[in-house]
């Protein structure tokens, strides 16, 4: 397995990953939102503001995970993760839980102060990421699943409560991805 971060000649191949894995686990029409999303990221968002890592096998992109800029008034550099996948016949091997620990280092690397998420706990848990609050991290948008709100510091043992608003990147301002 090799993991890097992605080249732009395989946006399409990157694309169709994320609409096969969301439609096998969550139906046709949420594979197609993430795939739009994941589209949106690598065609229309700067390429400043977010990263994406893919795994590969047999030169096979088998998962892949995006991060991009959340911005604070604080000036905190952080980044959200959202979304991912490992194609569905991969899936339970822990090759997810190695591409995001991949990520994180390079974010860190790069002098990213947090991560946060949004999702099942139960899965992000398992590479650092724990439950917090809009008091701890505001979030850009109204949570729907507030139990979903996750992140880690990547320079410490915790996260130092965030003031002040949050904006996200375009591709993720909607409400319905929210
Ligand atoms: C969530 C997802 C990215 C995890 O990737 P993965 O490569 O299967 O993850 P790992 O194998 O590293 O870890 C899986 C862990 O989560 C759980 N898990 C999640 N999906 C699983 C599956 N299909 N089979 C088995 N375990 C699964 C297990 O508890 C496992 O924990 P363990 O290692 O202690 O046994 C992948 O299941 C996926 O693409 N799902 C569909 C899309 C999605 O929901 N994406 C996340 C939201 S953005």
């Amino acid at each position: 397995m090799k993991f890097s971060e992605y080249n732009p000649s395989k946006i399409e191949e990157i694309n169709r990953l994320f609409i096969k894995t969301f439609s096998d686990s969550e139906g046709k029409s949420e594979g197609l939102v993430i795939g739009e999303l994941t589209n949106n990221f690598m065609t229309n968002t700067d390429a400043d503001d977010f990263y994406c890592f893919v795994v590969r096998e047999n030169n096979e992109i088998i998962g892949a995970v995006f991060f991009s800029k959340l911005t604070f008034e604080s000036g905190v550099k952080a980044y959200i993760l959202s979304p991912m996948a490992t194609l569905t016949k991969h899936q339970g091997k822990g090759i997810g839980q190695k591409l995001i620990n991949f990520s994180l280092d390079v974010l860190r690397k790069n002098g990213v102060e947090l991560a946060v998420t949004y999702g099942d706990s139960n899965f992000y848990s398992k590479v650092g990421f724990k439950q917090i609050t809009e008091a701890i991290v505001p979030a850009p948008l109204e949570l729907s699943y507030p139990e979903g709100w996750l992140g880690q510091s990547l320079i410490g043992d915790r996260i130092d409560p965030i003031v002040g608003k949050s904006y996200c990147v375009e591709a993720l301002n909607k409400q319905d991805l929210w």
